[in-house]
């Protein structure tokens, strides 16, 4: 390999989302260095425990360019029911930061990326007819040994109660497995939208609803459920009783939420709280993997964990694996470095 990391082009955080989804990198011709193990995703034969979460591959092109980078699952980024823009830009910050732990209030933002970031996209969409054709097109597309996931949110409408929300986030789900969709992952965790669809992870009733409702219209399919941050055991115990019986994995976590100060001493984001992403949320993704793997083995469920957040080296994927999950998918470190997948499977192999 004598691709260096400076070569490889990426996601352009001084630009726009709809510049990023244009301008997309061809995949590359590099030599994968080869996982010793039987990996599999959700029962998939697979080559590695790595793949990457809902964020960074916004469209088809963006998941074949980090396949052809190492990563054996591709989660394509969060579409819903409805075309919804992105918020404006910053929508990648990044911040000065130890360790989260989930009861910081604000974070200075910083000029150069030390590892952690905001990220404020809005969960933006492209119409169901556009991503519909784009995850067909991409499956085609996508070796047979890699996993093609799709992550979707429902999007509240007025009047609506979680019956509608459930059918909206189920109609999205089976239109993602109609279209190819190896794996589904509904997402219950988005610190940025201060609607309902937002929060469900905390509403473990309303989550056990939507829960049920994707299951019966995806049928066998392999089913995922993103959550954000819990931070006590019998919080994990509740949600997990909830959603256990439809889901067949788990991916946590989504991001710790905080405001951002600008250099001006200005709070950014109208005050408001944002994902912080990246390596200072390791330590208590870790934390909150090994939670729920203890509740899962003392209930004897058969949820699988995948671990995210934070995950940047080989040692932090065996951490996340040493904690009971069954795959680790990395955003922020695998924008910033496009060769951490090449990286990390020279030294896990
Ligand atoms: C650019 C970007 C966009 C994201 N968009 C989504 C999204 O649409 N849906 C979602 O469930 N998570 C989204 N996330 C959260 C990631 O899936 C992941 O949970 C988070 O980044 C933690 O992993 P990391 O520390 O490796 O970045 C996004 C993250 C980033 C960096």
């Amino acid at each position: 390999m004598t691709t260096t990391q400076s070569e490889l082009a990426r996601y352009d955080n001084s630009k726009t989302y709809d510049w990023n989804y244009e301008i997309v990198p061809e995949p590359v011709d590099l030599d994968l260095p080869v996982v010793v193990g039987n990996w599999d995703f959700m029962g998939v034969p697979v080559g590695s425990p790595l793949g990457i979460p809902a964020g960074p591959l916004l469209n088809g092109k963006w998941v074949l360019y980090y396949a052809s980078l190492g990563f054996d699952v591709l989660t394509y980024k969060t579409v819903r029911s409805v075309h919804r823009d992105c918020y404006d830009l910053p929508n990648l910050q990044p911040v000065e930061t130890d360790s989260l732990h989930g009861d910081e209030e604000v974070l200075p933002a910083i000029d150069t990326m030390k590892g952690s970031w905001a990220v404020s996209f809005g969960m933006p969409s492209k119409s169901p007819e556009i991503w519909r054709k784009d995850i067909e097109w991409t499956r085609k597309r996508l070796p047979k040994n890699k996993v093609l996931s799709v992550s979707v949110v429902g999007t509240i409408q007025e009047g609506w109660g979680v019956d509608e929300l459930a059918a909206d986030y189920a109609q999205c789900a089976k239109w993602a497995v109609e279209s190819g969709a190896g794996t589904v992952e509904t997402n219950f965790s988005c610190p940025n939208v201060s609607t309902r669809d937002g929060q469900l992870y905390q509403e473990h009733g309303a989550a056990e609803v939507v829960a049920r409702t994707v299951r019966e219209a995806i049928g066998q399919t392999p089913y995922i459920i993103k959550v954000g941050h819990v931070s006590t055991s019998e919080e994990a115990e509740s949600l997990l009783r909830h959603v256990a019986p439809y889901a067949d994995g788990l991916a946590m976590t989504n991001s710790v939420a905080t405001k951002v100060r600008g250099s001006e001493g200005k709070n950014l984001f109208e005050g408001q709280c944002r994902g912080i992403c990246g390596i200072a949320t390791l330590a208590e993704s870790l934390r909150q993997t090994a939670t729920f793997h203890d509740l899962i083995q003392k209930k004897n469920c058969k949820v699988k964990l995948i671990g995210v957040g934070g995950a940047s080296t080989a040692e932090d994927v065996r951490a996340y694996l040493d904690r009971g999950a069954h795959a680790v998918h990395i955003a922020t470190a695998a924008m910033v470095d496009p060769l951490t997948a090449i990286r990390i499977r020279e030294k896990l192999q």
